[in-house]
C-alpha cells in the first residue's frame, strides 16, 4: 500500500482520535484566575527537532492528551503546528513561550524588551500557524538577571520585566492568547509587576518527586499570590542524557509503590505531582509511554504512600534555574 499523502494522514489521525478520544476521558483541569480551564497534563517537546516534535505531539494527541507545551526557543514550532493542523483547534490547549528579555546574540546589545517581545509573540503564532494560543508565558526572567540572581536589585531589571510584560498584556487583550504567564520567575520578579494591569496567571517551574511539596517556599508563595504553578521536568529530566531520572525510573520507592497498583514508577511520580493540583508537562517519543502518562486518574495513592513520596528527597532540583539562590520567604506577599 502506498504511504498516505498529507490528506490521507490527516484522516487517519482524525479517525484514530475519534476512536481513542471518545473512550479515553480527558485529564481534569485547573481553573486560572480569569476562568480559563487548563488541563493537568501536557505533552512537552524540549530537545526535539521539528520532525520529532511532530511525531511525538501527534502521538500524544492520538492517545488523548489534549495539551501541548512548546517554546519559540525550542525551534520546533512548525512541527508542533503541523501536528495541531490535524485536530480541531478548540480541542487542544496550546501553550508556548517567548524568550525572556535578553541580549541580541550577534551584537550582544540589550534588546528593546517591549518591541522584541511583540515580534517574538507574532512569530510564535505564525510558526504555529494558529490564530490564537491558549497560554503564552515568558520563558525566563531577563537574562541579565542571571548574573545578579534576582530581578529587582540591579539597575534596569524591573524596567525590563515591565516592558516585556506590557507586550504580553497587549497580546492578551488582542485575544491572541487566552491566558498569559511566566516561567522560571522568582519572587523578586513579581515585585516588579506589583502595579501591572494583569498579574501573571501561571508560573511554569521545575517541580518533581524528590523536591518535597514546597521547594524554596514556591508552592505556598504562589498560592498566596493567586498564580497557578505548572511543573516542568516533572520526571527530573537529565538535560545531558535527555531521559527521566534514574531515581524516578528505577528507584525503590516509585517502583514498589507502582507495583502495588500495577502501575509504572513514572506513573507514580506523575500522579504525585498532579494530585497536588499542579499541572504537569512531561514528554515522550514513545506512544506507549504517552498512554501511560495519561493514566493517572483511574487509581489512587494511599495516604501512607503519599506521605512517603512527600518526604522523599532525590533527585534534587530547584524551582528556577534563574533564581536558585532565592527563596520565597525573603519576600512579603
Ligand atoms: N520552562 C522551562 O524552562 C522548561 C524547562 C524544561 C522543560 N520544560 C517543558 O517541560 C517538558 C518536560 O520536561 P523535560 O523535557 O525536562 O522531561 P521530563 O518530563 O522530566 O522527562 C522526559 C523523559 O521521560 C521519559 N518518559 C516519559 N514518559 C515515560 C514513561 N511513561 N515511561 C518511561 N519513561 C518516560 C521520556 O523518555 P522516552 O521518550 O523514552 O519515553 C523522556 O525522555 C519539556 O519537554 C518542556 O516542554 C520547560
Ligand atoms: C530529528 O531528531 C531525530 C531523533 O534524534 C533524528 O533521527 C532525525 O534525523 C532528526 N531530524 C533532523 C531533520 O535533524
Ligand atoms: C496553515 O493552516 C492553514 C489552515 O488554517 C493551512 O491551509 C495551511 O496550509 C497551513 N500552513 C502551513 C505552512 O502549514
Ligand atoms: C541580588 O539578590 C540576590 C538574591 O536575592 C543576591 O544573591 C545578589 O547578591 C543581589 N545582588 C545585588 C547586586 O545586590
Ligand atoms: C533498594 O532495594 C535494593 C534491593 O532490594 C537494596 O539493596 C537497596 O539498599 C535499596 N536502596 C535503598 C536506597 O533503599
Ligand atoms: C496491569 O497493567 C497492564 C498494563 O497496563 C495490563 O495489561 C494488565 O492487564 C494489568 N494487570 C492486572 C492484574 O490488572
Amino acid at each position: 500500500m502506498a504511504t498516505p499523502g498529507w490528506a490521507g494522514r490527516t484522516m487517519l489521525l482524525l479517525m484514530s482520535c475519534e476512536l481513542v478520544c471518545l473512550t479515553v476521558s480527558a485529564p481534569p483541569t485547573v481553573t486560572l484566575r480569569n476562568g480559563v480551564k487548563m488541563p493537568l497534563l501536557a505533552a512537552g517537546c524540549w530537545q526535539y527537532n521539528s520532525s520529532t516534535a511532530f511525531d511525538s505531539v501527534s502521538a500524544a494527541f492520538s492517545v488523548g492528551i489534549n495539551m501541548v507545551d512548546t517554546a519559540l526557543d525550542y525551534g520546533n514550532q512548525d512541527g508542533v503546528g503541523r501536528a495541531l493542523a490535524s485536530f480541531p483547534r478548540d480541542q487542544i490547549f496550546v501553550e508556548t513561550k517567548v524568550p525572556g528579555c535578553g541580549l541580541d546574540k550577534s551584537t550582544l546589545n540589550l534588546l528593546d524588551c517591549y518591541k522584541d517581545t511583540q515580534k517574538n509573540l507574532e512569530s510564535d503564532l505564525s510558526l504555529l500557524n494558529v490564530s490564537y494560543v491558549d497560554l503564552v508565558i515568558v520563558h525566563f526572567p531577563p537574562v541579565t538577571s542571571f548574573v545578579t540572581r534576582s530581578c529587582n536589585n540591579w539597575s534596569g531589571g524591573c524596567e525590563m520585566v515591565r516592558a516585556q510584560w506590557k507586550a504580553m498584556e497587549e497580546f492578551y487583550k488582542q485575544g491572541k492568547a487566552r491566558a498569559i504567564g511566566v516561567s522560571n520567575y522568582c519572587p523578586s520578579c513579581y515585585d516588579c509587576l506589583k502595579s501591572a494591569d494583569i498579574f501573571p496567571m501561571v508560573n511554569q517551574i521545575q517541580f518533581h518527586l524528590g523536591m518535597g511539596t514546597d521547594p524554596a517556599g514556591f508552592v505556598s508563595y504562589h498560592k498566596k499570590m493567586g498564580v497557578q504553578l505548572q511543573a516542568y521536568s516533572v520526571l527530573g529530566n537529565n538535560p545531558i542524557k535527555h531521559s527521566a531520572s534514574e531515581e524516578i525510573l528505577r528507584g525503590n520507592l516509585t517502583t514498589s509503590i507502582g507495583k502495588s497498583h500495577n502501575k509504572s514508577s513514572v506513573q507514580v511520580a506523575l500522579k504525585w505531582v498532579v494530585d497536588q493540583g499542579i499541572p504537569a508537562v512531561t514528554k515522550s517519543a514513545n506512544a506507549k509511554h504517552l498512554k501511560e502518562d495519561l493514566d493517572l486518574w483511574s487509581w489512587e495513592l494511599t495516604a501512607a504512600e503519599k506521605e512517603a513520596l512527600d518526604n522523599h528527597r532525590n533527585p534534587a532540583g530547584s524551582p528556577s534555574f534563574a533564581c536558585s539562590s532565592e527563596t520565597a520567604s525573603e519576600f512579603v506577599v
